[in-house]
């Protein structure tokens, strides 16, 4: 089977939104259907056989994981997006005053908020500034590590901008200083393979609804003796409480309070097999394909401004921001809708880059694996006939 033919939806659409969230894929869905129909039941509480079998289908997940990523299935935690892991990791480290967190100037908000609210701490935020098509300069870190840099936060692909990032340089550099180092990998797993023995961050975030996986789980990995306290208390993560005390496991599950999202978790493992089988030599040629072909267009399209790197090596993944003509950029997304076109306009959660590109909102085109060059040439001809209007 083609890879297209194993994605279900939108036969009538094209579908240009993947950086908002991917499509999922028959496996995937088939594999949530086995839980729901086979052995609903929750887990790790309980001694019947479903509870069991639920238990033993979400643990194969950590897994899956640990053997994807290169780590240790200890260092992975059930989260329900990129947004709550980021947020765990600022609400589960020691702040002192002056403390230092240094993040880019492409962050999602995800990446941005919850370390911007430590400022209420006394914490410094302090931010590496990209050029105009939001590629980093060799320094940019460098420049602004310091013995106070308690934590570098930054994405391994920008939503908005799609530009390369020297993820491997920039984790040591701030390793190199004795900071921590998280990185948001939300549009970057699923796109490119990520080795966890090579890139020396202590936590890394991502979101399963971007990697083929359903909507409502993501991961944190927290890497073994890097810090972190639970953000959240409660059922699942303690091993003996009493009224006045309690004594947390000191595993990954003390992370975990309540009941998880345990099908979605098993859609993940679905999903991380899914990109396996296809290989990231498929998905990465694929997309560089994707890529020469959207910036061939785009530049055969005199009225459209395109925001981000222009050379295919520049780029991370097949997502482009552009403007046609002088439309608004919701405009264009509904005429685009309108013949048959899907993609997002807006802000994109992050403000500070369509402050800095000088624009109110720019409309995004963000591919993947299902998506064709065939597609991409009927896409050009409808905006470039678009940017006429403008
Ligand atoms: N973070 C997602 C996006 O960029 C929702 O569209």
């Amino acid at each position: 089977m083609d890879v297209q033919n194993q994605f279900p939806s939108f036969k009538d659409k094209v579908y240009f939104d993947s950086g908002a969230s991917s499509l999922t894929p028959w496996p995937v869905l088939k594999k949530m259907e086995e839980f729901y129909t086979l052995y609903r039941a929750n887990i790790h509480r309980g001694d019947h056989a479903l509870t069991k079998k639920a238990s033993h289908e979400y643990e194969e997940v950590y897994s899956k994981l640990a053997r994807f990523f290169h780590a240790d299935e200890g260092e992975f935690i059930n989260v329900r997006n990129t947004t709550e892991a980021v947020n765990g990791v600022a609400l589960g480290l020691d702040w002192k005053e002056g403390d230092e967190v240094i993040v880019s100037d492409f962050e999602h908000h995800s990446n941005l908020l919850p370390w911007l609210k430590l400022k209420e701490k006394g914490v410094r935020i302090r931010v590496m500034a990209s050029d105009a098509q939001g590629l980093l300069a060799p320094d940019a870190l460098s420049l602004l590590l310091s013995k106070r840099t308690k934590l570098v936060a930054f994405s391994a692909c920008s939503n908005v901008l799609g530009a390369s990032v020297p993820v491997r340089e920039l984790a040591k550099s701030a390793k190199d200083n004795g900071s921590l180092v998280l990185l948001d990998a939300a549009q970057y797993v699923g796109h490119h393979p990520v080795d966890l023995r090579q890139w020396p961050v202590d936590y890394l975030a991502f979101s399963s609804h971007k990697c083929f996986g359903p909507t409502g789980t993501g991961v944190l990995y927290h890497r073994a003796g890097a810090p972190l306290e639970p953000w959240f208390l409660g059922g699942g993560t303690i091993r003996t409480a009493s009224l006045d005390s309690y004594e947390l496991i000191p595993t990954r599950e003390r992370f975990e309070a309540g009941t998880p999202a345990i099908a979605e978790w098993i859609g993940l493992g679905a999903a991380i097999d899914f990109i396996s089988k296809t290989g990231h030599e498929k998905i990465e040629a694929h997309d560089k394909e994707l890529i020469v072909s959207m910036l061939g267009a785009f530049s055969n399209m005199p009225k459209v401004s395109l925001y981000g790197p222009r050379e295919a090596r520049q780029k991370s993944s097949a997502l482009f921001a552009f403007n046609a003509g002088k439309l608004p950029p919701h405009q264009t997304a509904i005429m685009l809708d309108q013949l048959g076109f899907a993609l997002r306009s807006g802000h994109h959660c992050a403000i500070p880059v369509t402050t800095k590109l000088g624009v109110a909102g720019t409309v995004r085109a963000s591919l993947h694996l299902y998506n064709t060059v065939e597609q991409v040439q009927k896409f050009a001809d409808v905006l470039g006939k678009l940017s006429q209007m403008g």
